[in-house]
């Protein structure tokens, strides 16, 4: 049984579709991710999850059950928000304990319980203190200990480390998953950051104006996407995808050379390589100028403008420009995906080379 199951979810604010006939599941403790843009509907499918806004249609259901028309606390789900929502008046231990005294659980369980998740999230010693008092990372650890005080198993968190730079970012998402494998919680967690995604999620769910792009793990997002819009959203930088051209003997760049990139039509086609699996070669492959390198410590992204495209090539170590600005381009031909232009999708392998554009169907 999924712990939580969305079938057929849509919300609308007046004539916006903020959500767009969504079915999803999560399995029990679990990472789920729900990745994609600004605007594209994260918050608003939480928020129906947690019971703060109402669907306009469709069913949710926790652990088996229907809770579409249960009001928030009786769904037993704790939320983590990017804004921390602390109360300001109040110390770190009554604010981690507010929910235990509002369900009027009995003190001594109180003190034990706090105990217990204070150590777990590392603010021992900073009890005592107001929220105005702490750090970024430290407010976001009293929201963390809020929700996992509550013992409800399953847990929301909306962009919650939105707020911290980058170094912290970075620690908290490795402690959060960590948390999240310890106690076996079951997460939903919001991002509009793909590498917060792909280093925490078990699966990742994109989404795109309301609705569903693709689902699947990490590694399935970033080998396999199914469309222009998943190639484009996962990995930094992203994937190239390069427009091509009918040439006299196959698919060529557009604006580029007769250079051949597979033997098949090219017109109204996009050719998609990670920078990452391109290497740089003498004398055969895509011949190119290189006109930037941008050195990033344990690698190099280079820029070879093809027509009006740029190519952007990962290289190892230090590249400097001006030793050897023309080189060639080469792709292992299985690090290649097709996509066509008009419907965005992926075009099967077996069909790259026939006359066939886009899936029959
Ligand atoms: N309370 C609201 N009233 C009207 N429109 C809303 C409301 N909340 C969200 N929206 C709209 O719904 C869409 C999805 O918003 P949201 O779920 O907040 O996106 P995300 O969290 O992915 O950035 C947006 O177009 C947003 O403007
Ligand atoms: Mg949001």
């Amino acid at each position: 049984m999924s712990a939580i199951e969305l079938k057929n979810i849509t919300k609308k604010w007046g004539d916006v579709t903020a959500v767009d006939n969504i079915s999803l599941s999560v399995d029990e403790g679990s990472f789920v991710v729900l990745l994609g843009p600004s605007g594209c509907g994260k918050s608003t499918t939480l928020r129906m999850i947690a019971g703060l806004d109402t669907a306009s249609s469709g069913t949710i259901s926790i652990a088996g059950k229907d809770v579409t028309s249960l009001p928030p606390a009786a769904r037993k789900i704790s939320m983590v928000f990017q804004s921390y929502a602390l109360f300001p008046h109040l110390s770190v231990a009554e604010n981690i304990i507010f929910g235990l005294k509002v369900r009027k659980v009995p003190a001594p369980i109180r003190q034990k319980r706090l105990e217990k998740v204070v150590d777990i999230v590392g603010l021992a010693g900073l009890t005592d203190r107001k929220p105005s008092q702490l750090s970024g990372g430290q407010r976001q650890r009293v929201a963390l200990a809020r929700a996992i005080i509550a013992e409800n198993g399953i847990c929301l968190m909306d962009e919650p480390l939105s707020n911290l730079d980058a170094k912290l970012r970075h620690d908290m998402r490795v402690e959060i998953r960590a948390l999240q494998q310890r106690l076996g919680m079951t997460v939903i967690y919001v991002t509009h950051d793909q590498a917060e995604a792909m280093s925490m999620a078990d699966k990742v769910i994109l989404l795109r104006d309301g609705h569903i792009e693709q689902v699947g793990t990490p590694e399935g997002l970033y080998g396999k996407p199914e469309t222009l819009f998943t190639a484009s959203f996962i990995g930094t930088p992203p994937m190239n995808l390069v427009e091509l051209a009918n040439g006299p003997e196959g698919a060529v760049v557009l604006g580029g050379s007769d250079h051949v990139v597979f033997k098949g039509p090219g017109e109204g086609r996009v050719l998609g390589v990670r920078p990452e699996d391109i290497s740089l070669s003498d004398d055969s492959g895509l011949l190119v100028e290189l006109t930037a390198a941008d050195y990033l410590g344990a690698d190099t992204i280079l820029n070879a403008p093809v027509g009006n495209q740029i190519i952007q090539i990962r290289v190892p170590g230090r590249y400097r420009l001006g030793e050897k600005n023309r080189v060639h381009l080469t792709w292992p031909q299985e690090a290649v995906h097709i996509f066509e232009k008009a419907s965005g999708k992926k075009i099967e392998n077996s069909n790259i080379t026939t006359g066939k554009v886009g899936n029959a169907a």
